[in-house]
């Protein structure tokens, strides 16, 4: 099984990417949170330090884009490849309101003529592979049949599904029975995204879906940056080391403490998990003012 690392916009930026990939083992490709471009230019100086190929290594990278502009689209996915990427991947999962009310992200799914129309114009116009990461629907799973049907008609290189709702925000179970119509109806490779938190739950999709070969996992790997190691053993050491290496690197790229401090926070929102019995602690990292209480808590909880 391969495991895909899942773009989290605010979280996996390229910082963390880089310094991640530095201290653990076992992921295949590192998806970038969405870049959105517009008509009016493509990619920010921002967006370019997420891609820039001096930087990264482009065979462990895939761009994602956010746009129902199929010429934006086209003309992005050409950049990306001009660029030396081989494969660009679309999103149709965010269901953040900001982005879901101009009819993007998971919003698009909710206009299946006019995401057929963008589909038929991206895979006719673009001259690299597409792949999609998708939603099962906005509000209902019914939607769900109707999304296959057009999935189903063009040459996606790979559909990762993240089997929830628009509604469903990233809460509540995961609709597996979605999933399986996926399995059952897609000729493309397929790729399970949700809640994989333990080796259990990815032996489990493994059991179940014998011809999948990737899962993507987010913030099962915020929790347990160790779970595509195949050790369920947080080693502290390395945690610390791993933890310092990007507190300083983030110090370096925003050129103050507080700023690193404030992503090293939202990483330790999923951290927490692996911390059950260090809630105090836990709490004191999560709200701490200033870089002294963040490190007096990491060494506390890492001790
Ligand atoms: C804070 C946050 C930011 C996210 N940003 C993106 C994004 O930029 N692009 C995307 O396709 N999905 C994004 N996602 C969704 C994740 O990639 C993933 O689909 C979701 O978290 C479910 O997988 P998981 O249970 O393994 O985390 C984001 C999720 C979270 C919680």
């Amino acid at each position: 099984m391969k495991y895909d690392f899942a773009p989290m916009e605010g979280i996996t930026d390229y910082t963390f990417r880089l310094v991640y990939d530095r201290h653990f083992d076992g992921i295949s490709r590192y998806y970038t949170p969405f870049l959105a471009p517009t008509a009016h230019r493509l990619f920010t100086p921002k967006d370019f330090k997420e891609i820039d190929p001096s930087v990264h290594d482009i065979s462990l990278q895939v761009p994602q884009l956010l746009t129902n502009d199929a010429a934006v689209f086209t003309a992005a996915a050409h950049e990306l490849k001009e660029m030396g990427y081989n494969v660009v991947n679309l999103n149709l999962g965010c269901p953040s309101g900001t982005v879901t009310h101009k009819g993007k992200g998971a919003g698009f799914l909710k206009y299946p003529e006019k995401l057929e129309k963008f589909l038929d114009e991206i895979f006719t116009k673009s001259d690299i592979p597409i792949s999609i990461k998708t939603r099962v629907g906005t509000d209902s799973e019914e939607e769900w049949d109707g999304l296959l049907e057009i999935y189903k008609k063009f040459p996606i290189a790979e559909l990762i599904v993240h089997p929830r709702l628009l509604s469903d925000f990233y809460k509540g179970k995961v609709r597996s029975e979605a999933f399986d119509k996926a399995y059952e109806q897609m000729h493309c490779p397929l790729t399970f995204n949700g809640d994989i938190k333990k080796a259990s739950d990815i032996q489990s999709l493994m059991d179940k879906y014998t011809d999948m070969d990737t899962v993507m996992i987010g913030r099962g790997l915020l929790a347990d940056p160790f779970l595509a190691e195949g050790s369920e053993k947080i080693d502290k050491v390395r945690l610390k080391n791993f933890l310092n290496d990007l507190l300083t690197e983030y110090v370096e790229r925003f050129g103050n403490e507080r700023t690193a401090i404030d992503r090293l926070k939202s990483i330790w929102v999923y951290l927490a998990e692996s911390f059950p019995g260090s809630d105090k602690t836990v709490k004191q990292i999560k709200k701490a003012q200033n870089a002294a209480q963040y490190k007096s808590g990491v060494l506390q909880a890492l001790s």
